[in-house]
């Protein structure tokens, strides 16, 4: 695939938007929710579907059955996208939250050998997956660089073998002492590593969380706390890195009536989730979550499905947010 794809705007997001919101056979996706009679005997319930364990479940279910590695594509544009994660002078840690087979662990690994990478599924499945993946990669002494663990960061916290408790408030007391006494670094340097020694207690939190179309996978008010969770680990200066799904992305666009489940949510047949985008949402709950924005934007793409000879517009949400410090 070309570099130059990922960057270009092949179309307006305006104008996806203003042809979407005048063509009468997408009006349902307009509408604000009520479950129709339809829906309701179709598709179960929000409340009764959106349990943790539903979610869980259903993407265990997804990565068994996908567990042949033909789904596996390395994301290659990532660091052209977010080149911190290999620019960072010194070693770096990222959490790379719902990692799922490794897409987006294996260019970090190959690209960064300072780095290390924690990485979570709330699925066992995906966790067997990607150490699948990172073992057939032959990346030198990749034990030491590399960190699965399970955890449904939507319900339960990070371990505290991450971030422990004394750590997550040292990182907000000290940056609330380096706002008062004017001594804190500039907030604008990218090469920024924050003080605080390592202690025994935990790893000491991440420099990164990379969220990569993830987040659209949990129910949209499930979303604030869970940002909120990333957000504690990160060390002050920390980054977060963002790509999703963006409002009237084709497969949005593609979901029938009756997998709604929410205004902008849908469920798919085997029970998993996704949620599209708008640029104000995401704005609204990563600042409310306490950081600062840094990038934000659609990527529009034209791909063409030469097979069946159709153009497909791509819509997906770009950002960088940080930690203030
Ligand atoms: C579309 S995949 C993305 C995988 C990976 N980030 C990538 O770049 O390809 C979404 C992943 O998030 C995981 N996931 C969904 N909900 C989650 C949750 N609440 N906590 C942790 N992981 C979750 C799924 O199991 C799946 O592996």
């Amino acid at each position: 695939m070309r570099k130059a794809e990922y960057f270009s705007k092949d179309f307006e997001w305006e104008d996806l938007r203003a042809q979407v919101e005048n063509d009468p056979s997408f009006s349902y996706h307009l509408l604000p929710f009520e479950p129709t009679s339809f829906s309701l005997n179709s598709v179960a319930t929000d409340q009764s579907r959106s349990s943790a364990a539903d979610g869980s479940h259903a993407w265990n279910s997804f990565h068994h059955r996908h567990s042949s590695g033909k789904f596996f594509k390395e994301r290659r544009y990532l660091l052209e996208e977010f080149p911190e994660l290999v620019n960072w002078k010194g070693n770096s840690k990222v959490l790379e939250v719902g990692c799922g087979n490794g897409s987006t662990v294996l260019p970090i690994l190959r690209g960064n050998e300072n780095i290390v990478v924690y990485a979570c599924d709330c699925s066992t499945e995906a966790l067997d997956r990607v150490k699948e993946t990172i073992d057939a990669s032959n990346i030198a002494a990749v034990e030491h660089h590399f960190h699965p663990f399970c955890c449904d960061f939507s319900v339960t916290t990070f371990p505290t073998w991450l971030a422990c408790n004394p750590c997550r408030e040292n990182f907000t007391q000290t940056s609330q002492q380096r706002l008062t006494d004017g001594r804190g670094e500039s907030e604008t340097d990218p090469n920024y590593t924050y003080a605080l020694k390592e202690s025994k207690c935990c790893v000491g939190g991440v420099d990164f969380v990379t969220l990569i179309f993830t987040l659209s996978a949990l129910p949209l008010k499930r979303m604030p706390e869970s940002i909120k969770e990333c957000f504690s680990v990160l060390k002050p200066g920390g980054l977060l890195f963002f790509r999703d799904y963006g409002l009237y992305d084709m497969t949005m666009l593609r979901f029938e009536e009756d997998k709604r489940v929410q205004f902008r949510e849908y469920m798919r047949s085997d029970g998993t989730r996704s949620y599209f985008f708008c640029l104000d949402t995401v704005r609204d709950l990563f600042v409310g979550a306490g950081f600062k924005q840094l990038e934000l934007e659609y990527c529009c793409v034209k791909s063409v499905n030469r097979r069946k000879g159709k153009s497909m517009q791509r819509v997906w949400v770009h950002g960088k947010f940080q930690k203030p410090v």
